[in-house]
């Protein structure tokens, strides 16, 4: 595996690669866990060569205390890396990326970044926007692959290709999951031992909102699922969402015809943690 810390060199490396093969680009954030390899996997079935963008983008974080703990494993992500066999590594310092001006760009998702995590999270949106638009630029990828774990950032990555006329294919890749339920996140080393063992409560209800809502409105499978978090005594609810798949629009009536998903996000102490569910 090749390394690169400047857009020059990756550049020049890609420029040779393009002329004879198809590129594959994951974007992460590091501290890799077998969610981020589940995408690698993915990438590797429909491309030749896999390049992966290591980088803590700041002006995604909200808050400045989540970007100061966010994990950093870089040796063993390399480790991972190289025995997934991934062809380039682009691992640039904040400065490479935003020079003096580490600032969002402003986008129009089409309303899709004003409900669930943008709503909960000021400016979210247009930090992944800009961030992810430059690594296209600079990567220029025949397909980028996204997890379904972060489902609205997937469908929001689909609108500003279609908006900014890219062409390249984004490919949604399902929530990869520990073995007890709960969708990998880096954030899930965080947890304390007892919220780690609360935490597959969170998949365990998604599941049977999903049955409750077969029989229900989703009205009535939202005030079931915030009856039972009020019940918990530990797992905190910051909400729970019913939306079409598309637009993301809050599900007021169902149409059979319409795919509809349910999100979640919830607090395990100081530890935010977020899953969706198909419900279909
Ligand atoms: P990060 O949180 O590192 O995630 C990188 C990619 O891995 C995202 O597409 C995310 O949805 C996917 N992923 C994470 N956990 C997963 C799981 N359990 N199953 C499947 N896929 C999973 O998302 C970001 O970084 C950033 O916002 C980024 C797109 C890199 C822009 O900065």
């Amino acid at each position: 595996m090749q390394v690169f810390t400047t857009i020059n060199s990756l550049q020049l490396a890609l420029k040779i690669a393009r002329t004879s093969h198809t590129i594959g680009f994951v974007p992460t954030m590091g501290a890799l866990h077998e969610g981020h390899m589940s995408l690698i996997k993915s990438a590797k079935k429909k491309s030749d060569k896999i390049v992966v963008s290591i980088f803590v983008n700041p002006t995604q974080f909200d808050k400045q205390e989540d970007l100061t703990n966010y994990p950093s494993t870089i040796q063993t992500d390399i480790e991972l890396l190289e025995s997934e066999s991934c062809d380039f590594l682009f691992i640039p310092s904040v400065k490479e990326m935003y020079a003096e001006n580490v600032k969002a760009k402003s986008f129009d998702f089409d309303g899709l970044d004003q409900v669930m995590e943008g709503a909960h999270r000021q400016g979210h949106f247009n930090g992944v926007g800009t961030v992810v638009k430059q690594l296209f630029e600079i990567v220029k990828p025949n397909s980028a692959f996204f997890g379904e774990k972060d489902f609205q950032q997937l469908q929001i990555i689909k609108k500003m290709v279609e908006k900014e006329k890219f062409s390249l294919q984004i490919i949604g890749v399902p929530i990869f999951r520990e073995s007890d339920g709960l969708a990998m996140s880096s954030r899930n080393a965080r947890l304390t031992d007892s919220f780690r063992k609360e935490a597959p409560f969170i998949y365990e209800t998604l599941q049977k909102a999903k049955v409750f809502f077969g029989m229900n409105s989703a009205l009535n499978t939202i005030e079931w699922v915030e009856d039972v978090f009020s019940k918990h005594p530990t797992l905190k609810l910051e909400y729970f969402s019913i939306a079409n798949e598309t637009d993301l629009k809050t599900a007021t009536s169902t149409n059979p015809n319409e795919k509809y998903r349910a999100f979640i996000a919830v607090f395990a102490g100081k530890i935010r943690l977020i899953d969706n569910i198909a419900l279909y």
